[in-house]
């Protein structure tokens, strides 16, 4: 967990304390993604969920680099409390629209972490008999991981840095950063 130090005050520049992919990289690896899984679902049914909030701007870009017909839905989740981001207790705010029942469901998610917050969305979707369930995030951390979860498809595994742009957040700010970048905390010597 980040220190709760708010960073609303500080200029953009001087809150990023190093890229760790940037803007190129990540459009170059979203396409390679996109292909990959045109090519995977080729011929078959599809649909994307994004995780909101951080996933939409991956999404935006996936489903673009997606060549094959499919169609997007999205759910929004939150943990009980602060505290409670390791119980895997999960919030739904917000459901899917239709029903995913014998569909080929793929979650697309930003970032994975403890891997809680996957583990128990995969259950509950699970339960509700898709066809198939895959996962694409586009970052990982596996050095977080404390349940196992299995990734199909993965843009990049980074450290185990608090990360935020391309959709990630800081305390709701930063998502529209159009890279990947270390987040600079205003009590780090600058
Ligand atoms: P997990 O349940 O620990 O895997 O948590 C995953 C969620 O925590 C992600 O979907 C993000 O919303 C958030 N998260 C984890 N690491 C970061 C980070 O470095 N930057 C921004 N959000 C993060
Ligand atoms: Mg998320």
């Amino acid at each position: 967990m980040p220190p709760q130090t708010a960073l609303r005050a500080l200029p953009l520049a001087d809150a990023i304390e190093r890229i760790l992919v940037d803007e190129v990289t990540l459009q170059k690896r979203v396409q390679e993604l996109g292909a990959q899984i045109a090519e995977f679902y080729r011929g078959q049914d599809l649909l994307l969920i994004s995780v909101l909030k951080g996933s939409i701007v991956f999404m935006a870009d996936l489903i673009r680099a997606i060549s094959i017909p499919h169609e997007i839905d999205f759910m929004a989740t939150s943990s009980y409390g602060a505290s409670a981001r390791t119980s895997g207790v999960v919030r739904i705010l917000k459901d899917l629209n239709k029903s995913i029942e014998g569909r080929n469901v793929l979650i697309v998610e930003d970032i994975i972490d403890s891997g809680h917050t996957l583990d128990y969305l995969v259950r509950i979707l699970q339960e509700r008999q898709p066809a198939s369930l895959r996962i694409v995030t586009l970052l990982d951390k596996p050095e977080r991981r404390e349940v196992e979860i299995h990734v199909d498809w993965v843009g990049f595994s980074i450290p185990n840095d608090f990360v935020v742009g391309y959709g990630l957040d800081y305390n709701e700010i930063y998502r529209n950063l159009p890279y990947i970048g270390k987040v600079r905390f205003t009590d780090d010597p600058a």
